[in-house]
């Protein structure tokens, strides 16, 4: 029997067929990439695949009533297992490889021990999260929060989405209402392996991050209420249109991020004018503001400036506004001794690392309230993200792939 030595590796043509396999569902024509927002028809089917892979490696597996899925593969001992997972919920224009190669890593890394005959001493567990990106039901990484208790079930069940469905009613329909209670045990401890988003790793000719934790994250719901009218007749002097108040205030934020300088970030993804039309002054106008930054306090200030903006700006148009919070979490440090862990299995694989904390919002960061936690990047090439062109190479791939098996044996040797 093959010892739990460090040249055990993954096989990457396994794994690139498997990130191939999912990526067809909800394939958006033309690209490589994918939609398949949360707990639609395209995320069940998601699912529905993940969870036929874990019961060909033989895992016990759990669903809970968030619709996160668990995978376990026993250890010599029953303590609490070693986790890895991401989520396969993706953005309406996703890539391939966001949060679907850390949960299809974590299956590669199973199926590994497996064929090599090796159990470790602890268990592991692959986990895919409800909701991560948040797109159609805020808060981004909801599945992995209500998970470690930071949410009750009942308050993320009651989420209104985008298009007016909620999460409870979305879990039930699509079979995926568990009976897993929340939250969960915490594991003994959790690595997420994820492509980095970004242009860091790639601009330094790096091949793995060891992420030492992620940036905070604000996002809140703006409704500019103002009165319709006549594009032809209405003098400027008498307007009262929303649509001025939303656009000077993403102009706002866009020049604030650019006044405080990297790593403040800050965007208006989301816009919405009724009634939309070509010759009425809108009625409402409707956004979202996405402000990060790695210091809580910098992210505090450009949220207190951004909304004193947007009231002046109100007022000055002669319109009223309500904000909603959809998120708000703080920076979050990983476990030093797992980021070390990471930084380590990189060098004596031989890959080239740095230390660097995360601009994207992960599930580790909600799992790191509970047990030591740790993420490992590979390069996206262009930096590109939610977006279907982004590439990571194979070469990285199994990099990244091979240092999640090695930092996941060393975490599940005690
Ligand atoms: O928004 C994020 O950072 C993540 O993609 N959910
Ligand atoms: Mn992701
Ligand atoms: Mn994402």
């Amino acid at each position: 029997m093959a010892t739990l030595s460090s040249d055990l590796r993954i096989d990457i043509d396994r794994l690139s067929d498997r990130l191939a396999v999912l990526a067809e569902i909800g394939a958006i024509e033309g690209t490589e990439g994918c939609a398949r927002l949360a707990l639609t028809d395209e995320d069940k089917a998601g699912r529905d695949l993940v969870v036929s892979w874990m019961r060909d490696l033989d895992l016990t597996i759990t669903v809970d009533s968030i619709g996160n899925v668990v995978g376990v593969m026993d250890g010599e001992h029953d303590g609490q297992p070693v986790m890895t997972g991401s989520h396969i919920d993706t953005v309406r224009t996703g890539g391939r490889y966001d949060g679907n190669l850390g949960v299809l890593a974590g299956l590669e890394v199973i199926e590994t021990l497996r064929a090599a005959g090796i159990t470790p001493p602890r268990g592991l567990a692959v986990a895919f999260f409800t909701d991560e990106e948040g797109a159609r039901f805020p808060p981004d990484m909801l599945g992995s929060l209500v998970y470690v208790g930071g949410m009750s079930v009942e308050e993320a069940h009651a989420i209104e989405g985008i298009d007016g469905a909620t999460v409870g009613g979305e879990l039930d329909r699509i079979g995926y209402l568990g009976p897993a209670p929340l939250p969960a045990p915490a594991p003994h401890a959790f690595v997420e392996l994820h492509v980095e988003q970004g242009p860091v790793l790639e601009a330094e000719e790096l091949t793995i991050g060891a992420v030492t934790g992620v940036q905070g994250i604000s996002w809140t719901e703006v409704s500019v209420t103002g009165q319709s009218n006549h594009a032809g007749t209405t003098p400027m002097a008498l307007r009262k249109d929303p649509g001025v108040v939303a656009f000077r205030t993403a102009a706002f934020v866009r020049e604030l991020a650019d006044e405080l300088g990297d790593p403040q970030v800050a965007t208006v993804g989301r816009m919405h004018l009724h009634p939309n039309l070509v010759n009425v002054v809108p009625a409402t106008a409707d956004f979202t503001i996405d402000l990060r930054h790695t210091d809580n306090d910098v992210l505090l200030d450009a949220e207190r400036r951004t909304h004193e903006f947007l009231l002046e700006a109100a007022a000055a148009e002669g319109c009223t506004v309500a904000t909603k919070s959809l998120a708000r979490f703080d920076p979050v440090e990983f476990d030093d001794s797992v980021v070390a862990c990471v930084e380590q299995a990189a060098l004596t694989q031989g890959h080239t690392v740095r230390r660097m904390p995360s601009g994207a919002g992960h599930d580790a960061q909600m799992l790191a309230r509970v047990c030591p936690t740790g993420m490992i990047f590979v390069p996206s090439v262009n930096g590109l993200s939610h977006n279907p062109a982004e590439y990571t190479s194979p070469t990285d791939l199994e990099a990244g792939a091979n240092v999640l098996l090695q930092v996941m044996l060393e975490l599940a040797a005690t």
